[in-house]
């Protein structure tokens, strides 16, 4: 039995763009716990929810005996074009990206540095996994991924520390990693947050091929949006806002109504600066303190 612990994320920004909208079809790519979902399938619309996760199938399954209006696809959102969905156009598409606090809440997984587990991170189910990473990578794909995904300035200092470490005693556990970490001698520079916050991001990032999912499913979205559809992304680290912020602007309808590129296509950019959750919200659910929310409107 799965104890859902995920609360919706900016669920009324989400829902107050298609307020007094009814029968809409909407394509959740990132079910988690169903928290957006059900909300959608409250007002009567039809949902087709996509998740990896073998628990969101689960939770899926249940919410489809209340709801004959929905559909579950476990899967990569990366490959949602390959997917028979029983729809080809959508007024919503949502992307709330990241992991869901049941995933967060598994020690199996490992996202937490407050929890000693096995080095894993891996959320999605795939092979790769941040044990792998730093115990086998070759001293230049480590620093790549501490630069490029924790922007930690001191990469290459934390690499090599790494390599000399590993070779005393293979890294097994989240809290060696993180005395590993303490001892490396590598400023973290982190006055706010926990100083291992960013290297365990880059770790989640390079194990999920985050920003590589993004960017793939990205390419292909605007085929399934009908006239005037949302598409809606929630993101919680910068690095991602800054993929959906480039996404949005390199297809923005401009002024004089051109579409760019060539393309016959294009957004409405609804959210100028990005969305942040309201003050009561990140009061009642911290983790929507760094959720990002832009919108943009489709045009063709
Ligand atoms: C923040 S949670 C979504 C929570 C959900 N909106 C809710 O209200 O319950 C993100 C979910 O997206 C899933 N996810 C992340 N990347 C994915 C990918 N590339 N393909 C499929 N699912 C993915 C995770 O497994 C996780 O369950």
């Amino acid at each position: 039995m799965i104890n859902n612990l995920h609360i919706p994320i900016m669920a009324n920004e989400v829902l107050s763009l298609i307020d007094n909208k009814n029968n809409l079809s909407i394509l959740d790519c990132t079910f988690g716990g169903g928290g957006h979902s059900k909300k959608f399938l409250e007002k009567g619309h039809h949902v087709i929810a996509i998740d990896q996760d073998e628990n969101a199938n689960i939770i899926a399954k249940k919410l489809k005996k209340k709801f004959p209006n929905f559909f579950f696809y476990k899967s990569n959102f990366k490959n949602f074009d390959l997917l028979d969905l029983d729809k080809k156009k959508f007024n919503l598409v949502l992307l709330d990206l990241g992991f869901s606090s049941n995933q967060l809440a598994d020690s199996d997984i490992g996202l937490s540095f407050k929890e000693n587990s096995k080095l894993n991170m891996n959320y999605l189910g795939g092979d790769l996994n941040a044990y792998k990473i730093i115990n086998y990578y070759e001293k230049d794909e480590l620093q790549r991924v501490f630069k490029i995904y924790g922007e930690i300035n001191q990469a290459e200092k934390l690499a090599k520390y790494i390599i000399q470490q590993r070779s005393l005693k293979k890294i097994n556990t989240n809290f060696e990693f993180i005395n590993v970490l303490r001892d490396s001698g590598v400023n973290f520079r982190s006055k706010k947050i926990h100083f291992a916050t960013k290297a365990f991001q880059a770790l989640r990032i390079e194990s999920n091929s985050e920003l590589e999912n993004l960017k793939i499913f990205l390419k292909n979205i605007h085929i399934f949006l009908d006239i005037n559809a949302y598409l809606a992304i929630i993101s919680f680290h910068s690095l991602e806002d800054r993929i959906v912020k480039n996404y949005f602007r390199e297809n923005r309808i401009k002024k004089n109504k051109n579409f760019q590129n060539n393309k016959n296509w294009g957004f409405e950019i609804l959210t100028k600066k990005p969305l942040i959750a309201s003050k009561t919200e990140v009061l009642e659910n911290n983790r929507a303190r760094s959720a990002k929310l832009r919108v943009g409107r489709f045009i063709n």
